[in-house]
């Protein structure tokens, strides 16, 4: 079983790597942002709630995250393990999982944050979930689906400036955190997406 924590800043990639591990090892990815995106999208009061604070490159309140983790772990996908992508993102986060699971790795994405910045300015995501970079992928309509591709509201260059900022505040010392309990696996993810996994791989299949 593989309960598996990916740490990083923003754009560091782990939505990209996320999907390549739940695809590898049939495991569901967790992506606290992708749900508040989705519950945006459907004007849910949950998602009336992150919009507020997401816009402006801030946190939503941890309470509210924590809940919505909880239960979703309880889903019998999560049986044979999970990837979680973007929680836990401050240390009542990591605490509050610690009451509920036993993570096996927390896989720590260490990117230069001149390479993040140009990393999300250029991403373009599909509703659909897909994410392409136009160095990549200059077209505008996605490969699976082929719906117009759109830039996220908070990949703006001052809301992605403060978003770093929160990451070194809140998030950062989540790598000590877990340090300290000798779950942590250092992964340089400036290489390309494919070297990058590999390099992932190779942690995962050890466990
Ligand atoms: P979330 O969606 O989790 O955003 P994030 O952590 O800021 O991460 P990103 O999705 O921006 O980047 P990523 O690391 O997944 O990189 P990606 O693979 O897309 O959260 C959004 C917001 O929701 C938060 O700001 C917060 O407000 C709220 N939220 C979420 N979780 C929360 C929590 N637990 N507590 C409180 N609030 C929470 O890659 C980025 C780009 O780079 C793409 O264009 C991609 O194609 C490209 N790329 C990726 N890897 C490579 C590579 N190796 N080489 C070249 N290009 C690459």
């Amino acid at each position: 079983m593989k309960k598996i924590i990916l740490l990083g800043a923003p754009g560091a990639g782990k939505g990209s790597q996320a999907a390549k591990i739940s695809e590898k090892y049939n495991i569901p990815h967790i992506s606290t942002g992708d749900i508040f995106r989705k519950n945006i999208k459907e004007q849910t009061p949950l998602g009336n709630l992150a919009k507020s604070y997401i816009d402006k490159g801030q946190l939503v309140p941890d309470d509210v995250v924590i809940g919505l983790v909880e239960s979703r772990l309880k889903e019998s996908d999560c049986a044979n393990g999970y990837i979680l992508d973007g929680f836990p993102r401050t240390i009542p986060q990591a605490e509050a999982l610690d009451k509920v699971a036993d993570v096996n790795v927390v896989i720590n994405l260490d990117v230069p944050f001149d390479i993040i910045t140009e990393r999300l300015t250029g991403r373009r995501v599909c509703i659909c979930g897909a994410t392409y970079h136009v160095s990549s992928h200059p077209g505008d309509t996605c490969d699976r689906c082929g719906k117009k591709l759109i830039v996220r509201d908070d990949d703006k260059p001052e809301t992605v400036k403060e978003r770093l900022q929160v990451y070194l505040r809140q998030t950062e010392p989540l790598i000590d955190y877990y340090r300290n309990k000798g779950l942590v696996r250092d992964v340089k993810g400036r290489d390309t997406v494919e070297q990058t996994f590999a390099d992932v791989v190779e942690v995962l299949d050890k466990i």
